[in-house]
């Protein structure tokens, strides 16, 4: 009798008549089976201990089954369903291991629980297969769902553009680069040697008045004090320009200017000018007005009403005040051009001679126009904004109109 079975026979109970061991007449019955007659005890005990394996070895193999069949179903992916797989039905897997103590059953059970056993091991091994499948299929349908038609129409991606300043800025350069001027860049941080002193403005000059000038606080630097500034006009580059290079030069220098302004629909503390310059032998206040007038029809509407006026700037002699016809009321007058109908966009001049002989040239010989662009006024006019805020406005729904 081999181990598994003499554990069941332990448990069975004793029967009334046990006295006699050696062959008395048994005629009872069981549930299971009925006991044949004239067994001996010990014949009774082996069949009662076969009978109670067989038992315990279906009981054993349908509750695998269902532990199995539980996870197997439950299982959502193909990796935690092949741990199953071996869990149960792998070479030393429970059902496995169950289905190989099926040679230790007494000879004339065997069949019928090898039987069982063989047919759980294939609902199991099918259960599996057929999951399986069922998850390759739902993993086929969600990769059929994200396969990319290229048929389909694409979905247009939200391109910003160039901010209006940009836009007018790089229309001002391209313009002027036809008529053969090159672009320079300045600091913005200046001295005041080259943003007054150079252009004719010394110290007491009245015209320092009107450019409320930011002062650097350069205390504790070995600057003297007052020479540091944030420039208040983009003319401070004529003086760095001309004092390294040689006439001819056509040149313009776009940049940001600042003052201490009080900010309202045509002012700011920080405006935008595109400065610019052309020295050579024999220049003529007439070629002044052909360069500007050409410059303003080609940026603006051919058109375009334009006039001069004389004004006064200490590094132009003349100075020249230039106006296009308001482009916010047509000439009407509104707040913008203060009621004038008419707006500045470009003061102008011939080269003063004392600027020209601060960097080093002989007014003798050398003549030059200089001109500036407000280009935020520029810009407002262009597109008939009626407040130069506008263009620091961070609010796409204004930006996103020009
Ligand atoms: N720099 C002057 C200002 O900002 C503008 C200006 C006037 C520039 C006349 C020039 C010029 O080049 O010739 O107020």
């Amino acid at each position: 009798m081999d181990e598994k079975l003499s554990e069941c026979v332990r448990g069975i109970p004793r029967l009334d008549n046990d006295q006699d061991r050696g062959g008395g007449e048994i005629t009872r019955q069981t549930n299971e089976t009925s006991i044949p007659r004239n067994e001996t005890w010990r014949e009774l005990l082996v069949l009662l201990a076969a009978q109670k394996y067989k038992k315990f070895m279906e009981q054993e193999l349908i509750k695998i089954k269902n532990d199995a069949s539980s996870l197997i179903i439950a299982a959502e992916h193909e990796a935690e369903l092949n741990a199953i797989k071996l869990d149960f039905t792998g070479r030393s897997g429970k059902l496995t291991q169950l289905v190989k103590e099926v040679k230790n059953i007494p000879e004339d059970r065997r069949p019928e629980i090898g039987k069982l056993a063989n047919e759980i091991l294939r609902s199991v091994e099918e259960l599996i297969v057929s999951r399986a499948q069922e998850l390759t299929g739902r993993k086929r349908a969600q990769l059929r769902k994200m396969v990319f038609d290229t048929t389909r129409p694409g979905i247009k991606p939200h391109i910003g553009h160039l901010h209006t300043m940009s836009q007018v800025l790089r229309d001002v350069v391209d313009v002027f680069k036809t008529l053969g001027f090159q672009a320079a860049d300045g600091p913005e941080i200046e001295t005041d040697h080259y943003n007054f002193e150079v252009l004719n403005i010394p110290q007491d000059h009245p015209s320092r008045d009107t450019q409320q000038t930011l002062y650097l606080d350069t205390r504790g630097s070995h600057a003297t004090p007052g020479e540091i500034i944030l420039r208040t006009q983009t003319s401070a580059m004529q003086g760095r320009i001309m004092e390294k290079a040689k006439p001819p030069l056509r040149v313009i220098v776009p940049g940001k200017n600042f003052r201490y302004e009080q900010v309202d629909a045509s002012h700011s503390f920080e405006f935008w000018q595109v400065e610019g310059f052309l020295v050579d032998r024999d220049v003529a206040l007439t070629d002044l007005f052909g360069t500007i007038d050409y410059v303003l029809r080609k940026l603006m509407d051919k058109r375009i009403k334009i006039k001069f006026a004389t004004t006064n700037f200490p590094f132009v002699e003349p100075g020249v005040d230039t106006y296009i016809e308001c482009t916010v009321c047509g000439g009407k007058g509104c707040s913008f051009c203060k009621m004038s109908g008419w707006s500045e966009i470009m003061p102008a001049g011939m080269i003063h001679p004392n600027v020209l002989k601060a960097v080093g040239y002989d007014p003798q010989k050398i003549s030059g126009f200089a001109f500036a662009i407000g280009l935020s006024r520029l810009v407002t006019l262009t597109y008939q904004m009626d407040d130069l805020r506008l263009l620091t406005n961070p609010d796409l729904r204004i930006l996103e109109q020009f």
